[in-house]
């Protein structure tokens, strides 16, 4: 048997998957170079999976990039909704993503403090 607040949240899901479909699709691209990998962005892609897939989101591609020259901010991780600017986070670790998902691929809220660039596409 299912509370309300489980109903609740199930709801929510549903709403946040159809504006995700609707929106036809979000983009994380994690910096995969020698030096991302090296400061651990395996085990961020990893932690963006797990979430992604906890938080059933549809229609987000995960996908991976080489090296872009910025080793010091390796772990980099763009979000590219539609329509928007691509966001680069720099420094990333695994604690990250959560926030990451919730705030920004989810809710459209940039976390300006830990962004590392902004490309308008
Ligand atoms: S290997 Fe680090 S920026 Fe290229």
């Amino acid at each position: 048997m299912k509370t309300v607040e489980d109903l609740k949240r199930l709801r929510e899901q549903l709403q946040v998957q159809t504006r995700l479909r609707h929106e036809g699709g979000i983009r994380v691209i994690i910096g995969m170079g020698t030096c991302g990998i090296a400061a651990g962005a395996r085990e961020v892609m990893s932690a963006i999976l797990d979430e992604i897939a906890k938080r059933r989101l549809e229609d987000v591609t995960v996908s991976q990039t080489g090296c872009i020259g910025m080793c010091e901010k390796e772990v980099l991780v763009d979000v590219v909704r539609p329509g928007e600017p691509r966001i680069t986070y720099g420094r990333v670790t695994p604690a990250d993503v959560s926030r990451i998902i919730a705030e920004h691929v989810v809710n459209g809220r940039i976390i300006e403090e830990m962004v590392v660039g902004k490309i308008a596409e």
